[in-house]
């Protein structure tokens, strides 16, 4: 053994000498996934008569779905409201067994009022998840049944006008719960430069509206053919669909199939007619297992974690204090101390505030005595200097009148001055 380099996360990247045998490990993983099968849950979403049902027969090669042999031209009977109705179907291939349920959703968009049309498809998807959720949640987790929904095959109706309301509702309420593929249906009813057009409007509003849609992607692969067939895959987003159960004969005698017009043929399989060979690489093909990992991984774990919070439990990673009973104690103690403090605090200044309105009121009524005393004293002042006037005036005339000295006397008396006798 020889070390190469470092990681940088702390592991050293070694290449062993001799044969040590773990590199079996995708064998081992290989048998395993054959002994169990699959689980695929797809759903198909968009108005009658798209060719939902035929679309999904020609992918599976197999009537997995009752189609009807309708006019295409048919105006869709108007419905009430969206239903959701499953079939299952066990597909086997080379020994490979796949479940497969297909989910549709007649109804959708085919009301007078559509603006709801995305509600009870978010619900299916969600309640599909809650299901999950709770049987995680079992003490006997061995039977888990995974119903939740790997994609949507979102079929746009072949207008050429780019994406309509109902569409882009639908999207913007979905994309965080499901991996969504867009298709344009029939594509066949569209000239071939109209329908890159379209596929460019249709882009722009996805854009536009911030809308999530699944695409292979190609810088996390290091093999240069997978990096360029992700790439040639991801360029035909929004897949442009031709379904046919029927097998047609070409010019040249062999049949294959497709769709007859009067002017030749449609191969669904030619993948310069239609999208549909690059639809079925991506699904069934090469990223089957990475649509099962995104609903795991990325849409069922981020719905997860939301509806676990608002329930109202803690994340993992939050901090919790062990329970100590003598810090308890001392904490309790500490807060009680605290709390007498402050109250003591409180007390003594409600005390200061009632002795300090005591003295002023006391100051208050001592300058009012004195005020009310210097007036009486200055009416009495004036009242005796009155009398004096008067006595000096009669002392000139007569002999001075003893009863008047009296009653000056007395008044002074009253004040409570000392009187001064002249
Ligand atoms: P509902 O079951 O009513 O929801 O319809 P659907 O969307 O499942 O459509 P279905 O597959 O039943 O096809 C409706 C009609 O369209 C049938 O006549 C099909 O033959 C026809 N059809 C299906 N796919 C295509 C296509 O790619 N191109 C054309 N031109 N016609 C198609």
């Amino acid at each position: 053994m020889r070390s190469v380099q470092n990681q940088g996360n702390g592991a050293i990247k070694k290449k062993m000498n001799g044969y040590v045998g773990f590199s079996n490990f995708p064998n081992q993983e290989h048998r395993r996934s054959i002994k169990r099968g699959f689980n695929f849950t797809l759903m198909v979403v968009g108005e009658s008569g798209l060719g939902k049902s035929t679309l999904i027969n020609t992918l599976f090669e197999s009537k997995v779905y009752p189609t009807k042999d309708t006019d295409a031209s048919e105006v869709p009977a108007v419905r009430s409201g969206v239903e959701i109705t499953s079939v299952s179907a066990d597909i086997q291939e080379n020994g490979v067994r796949l479940r497969l349920s297909v989910v549709d959703t007649p109804g959708f968009g085919d009301s007078i009022n559509n603006d709801e049309a995305w509600r009870p498809i978010l619900e299916n998807i969600e309640s599909r998840f809650d299901a999950y959720l709770a049987q995680e949640n079992r003490v006997n987790r061995s039977k888990i049944v995974d119903n939740r929904v790997n994609a949507v095959l979102y079929f746009i109706r072949p207008s050429g006008h780019g994406l309509r309301a109902i569409d882009i509702e639908f999207m913007k309420h979905l994309h965080t719960r499901v991996n969504l593929i867009p298709v344009i249906a029939r594509s066949d009813t569209l000239a071939g430069r109209e329908v890159e057009t379209f596929k460019a409007r249709i882009m722009a509003d996805i854009n536009y509206h911030g809308i999530q849609i699944f695409k292979p992607v190609s810088d996390q692969f290091d093999d240069p053919e997978t990096v360029a067939d992700n790439k040639a895959i991801a360029s035909k987003v929004p897949f442009a669909v031709v379904g046919s159960e029927k097998l047609v004969e070409r010019a040249d005698g062999t049949k294959v199939r497709g769709r007859r017009y009067p002017w030749g043929v449609i191969e669904v399989e030619n993948e310069a007619h239609n999208d549909f060979v690059s639809l079925r690489q991506m699904l069934l093909r090469t990223h089957m297992e990475e649509l099962r990992d995104a609903t795991d991984v990325g849409l069922y774990e981020a719905y997860r974690t939301q509806k676990l919070l608002a329930l109202g439990h803690v994340q993992d990673n939050a901090v919790f204090r062990e329970f100590n009973p003598r810090q308890q104690l001392e904490e309790e103690e500490r807060l009680h101390g605290a709390k007498m403090g402050k109250l003591e605090a409180e007390m003594a200044a409600v005390f200061r505030q009632k002795v300090q309105e005591k003295e002023g009121k006391l100051k208050q009524s001592e300058e009012e005595l004195h005020s009310r005393h210097q007036q009486m004293k200055a009416v009495l002042e004036k009242q005796r200097m009155e009398l004096e006037d008067k006595r000096a005036r009669v002392g000139n005339s007569q002999p001075p009148n003893t009863s008047m000295d009296a009653a000056a006397a007395a008044v002074l008396a009253h004040a409570g001055e000392p009187v001064q006798r002249m």
